[in-house]
């Protein structure tokens, strides 16, 4: 067979590129080598439509201990009665959810977009949106924290089937017990999407929504550091629902070697040292908060308690958009996404803000002293967003500092 060069060429240019140059995309990290050889283990040869046990075609027993390994870890990590390993991604793990427990056209409460929640949230553009009547919470204006008494209220007047936490944008650290009640006031499910938090709930670091939420989502790929997609866990009496719902009411085939690639990740997120990295990511976002305010910026309701961290530009520069920043900072090897923050006039495709992530960088084992060093290193590129100079002096410095912490040396 002819070797694929030119595919492999590209592929080796991204791993360059991620060895050399800064991640602070708050969803991405860097997988173990352990997670990536699963992933392209022979298992993506085999069709195994079904469940361990009920499988629609033959030669599944290997296949079968795979994904049960994966289902019992996954558990075990949470707490939970029931697991499903098979969504592709987070979106599908939250649309399998829907499709479990509401009709077309029910009414579910969500996070405002343009304030942390996910497209899947409700978004009009999105499936969610356009299936299900979506209502939107969102942070009060003076601490930029969920503003909970605004939930009740809208569940009290708008009686939702659903209520769904969690959020893609959201700096601070969401307690599932009050909306737990919130929605048993009002007879309501509660859906609590861990998608970006769920390696620091199994660190330890935030609270467990498993026992308290009735469906728990999330993807495997964020802080829980484990290969690209989705996994859904919810109380025993919901999982038949659960489990039609993914399949065949979703998906076709699930993908086993990325299933095994996930029982990988949930095993390495057992061990004790995941506790100290999950403590690691949440002080280094401080460490990098503090840093950011140091130069000037404002960040987003005044801190983090979790891996990311909202940076309204606007006091910092009026003129500059999230988007600009993050062209500049691109350039200068510092990546990281813009992003709308709460009561931002401008589009989402424009933005106020930046999102900047810790999992990636503390994976790749900086501490707090090189988060001191990122913060003035952004604070430089940004104060003169179109200087080519200091964004190749900025540039050679990302090298440096990427060269002594490599993640696939
Ligand atoms: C809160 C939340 N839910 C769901 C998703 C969707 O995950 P995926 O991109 O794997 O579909 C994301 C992704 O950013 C997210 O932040």
């Amino acid at each position: 067979m002819t070797e694929d060069l030119e595919l492999f060429d590209i592929i080796h240019r991204e791993e360059v590129r991620q060895n050399t140059t800064l991640q602070l995309i708050a969803s991405e990290n860097f997988t173990s080598r352990a997670v990536m050889r699963a992933t392209g283990s022979v298992l993506t040869n085999k069709y195994s439509e079904g469940y361990p046990g009920k499988r629609y075609y033959g030669g599944n027993q290997v296949i079968d201990e795979v994904e049960d390994l994966a289902r019992r870890r996954l558990c075990d990590l949470f707490g939970a009665d029931h697991a499903n390993v098979q969504p592709h991604s987070g979106a599908n793990a939250n649309l399998a959810a829907y499709l479990a427990v509401l009709d077309a056209g029910d009414t579910v409460l969500g996070m405002r977009l343009d304030q942390g929640g996910h497209l899947t949230h409700g978004s009009p553009v999105n499936i969610s949106g356009r299936f299900y009547n979506f209502v939107s919470y969102g942070v009060t204006e003076s601490d930029e924290r969920i503003d909970f008494d605004q939930l009740a209220d809208l569940a009290v007047e708008h009686r939702p089937k659903l209520i769904v936490a969690g959020a893609t944008a959201y700096p601070r650290l969401i307690d599932p017990e009050p909306i737990r009640k919130i929605a048993d006031d009002v007879g309501a499910l509660f859906m609590f999407d861990i998608a970006h938090v769920a390696g620091l709930i199994a660190g330890g670091m935030h609270p467990n929504p498993v026992g308290v939420a009735d469906i728990v989502t999330l993807t495997t790929h964020k802080t829980l550091r484990g290969p690209r997609g989705g996994a859904i866990l919810c109380r025993a009496e919901l999982g038949p629902a659960i489990d039609k719902a993914v399949f065949p009411g979703l998906q076709g085939g699930p993908l086993e070697h990325v299933i095994a690639a996930k029982a990988v990740a949930f095993l390495e997120a057992a061990q004790p040292e995941f506790r100290d990295y999950a403590a690691a990511i949440v002080r280094n976002a401080r460490a990098l908060a503090a840093g950011l305010a140091a130069e000037g910026f404002r960040v987003v309701s005044g801190g983090t308690d979790n891996h990311l961290m909202l940076v309204d530009l606007r006091t910092f520069d009026p003129e500059l958009t999230g988007k600009v920043a993050q062209e500049a900072l691109d350039r200068s090897g510092i990546t990281l996404n813009k992003n709308t923050v709460p009561g931002d006039p401008r589009s989402p495709f424009v933005t106020s803000g930046l999102r900047i992530g810790t999992p990636a960088v503390t994976t790749a084992g900086m501490g707090e002293c090189e988060m001191g060093e990122i913060a003035g290193l952004i604070g430089r590129v940004l104060r003169r967003p179109d200087d080519e100079a200091s964004s190749a002096e900025v540039r050679e410095q990302v090298g440096v500092l990427c060269s002594k912490f490599t993640p696939y040396p």
